[in-house]
């Protein structure tokens, strides 16, 4: 959770969230690792990845995503699929799903002070609320696609993760 000690830097945490954690959130994971270590923020922020299914864990992101990050260079060889964990609604200041079917997911296991959008929980959404250019509200699906569809998810998440780290540095200043 953000710590405001005067001792300590100020920091914020980020959790992405998809169904598989091996296409969409380890996309957003990489890419927003890339923007804020571009912004020289990466002592002040936390990003991690997580799926609500459980079904990959352990293994690394999905080649195709891996492959289109690279073209734009992002690096996703380091990340390793999870799933939620029980103390993530604790540990991280903002829980981002690619899906309204994650976010339900989501919804359906967060304690009562996150739904409640209590100032001290973690605040839970969808990662397009912070689309900038698009009108996209959820990252779709990849893993059935096509080339076509990890360019656009790559396209929604860059979007996206600029509008996120805009909102971060203003809490950060
Ligand atoms: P992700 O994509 O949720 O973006 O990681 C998927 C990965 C795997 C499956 C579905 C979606 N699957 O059915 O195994």
């Amino acid at each position: 959770m953000t710590s405001t000690l005067s001792t300590e830097k100020k920091t914020v945490s980020v959790l992405f969230v998809c169904l598989g954690n091996i296409c969409r959130s380890p996309t957003a994971h990489g890419v927003f690792q890339g923007v804020v270590e571009r912004a020289g923020l990466q002592s002040r922020i936390e990003i991690d990845s997580a799926g609500t299914s459980g079904w990959h864990i352990g293994n690394s992101a999905d080649g195709r995503s891996s492959e289109a990050a690279k073209r734009r260079g992002y690096d996703l060889s380091a990340l390793r699929s999870r799933g939620m964990a029980e103390d993530d609604f604790e540990k991280f200041d903002y829980i981002l799903a690619m899906d309204s079917s994650n976010l339900h997911d989501l919804e359906a296991i967060a304690p009562a002070a996150v739904l409640n959008s209590d100032p001290q929980a973690a605040k839970l959404g969808l990662f397009l609320a912070y689309s900038q250019q698009s009108d996209y509200d959820e990252v779709p699906d990849p893993y059935y696609g096509g080339e076509d569809a990890f360019e656009l998810v790559l396209n929604l998440v860059e979007d996206a993760c600029q509008g996120l780290l805009r909102e971060i540095s203003c809490e950060l200043s």
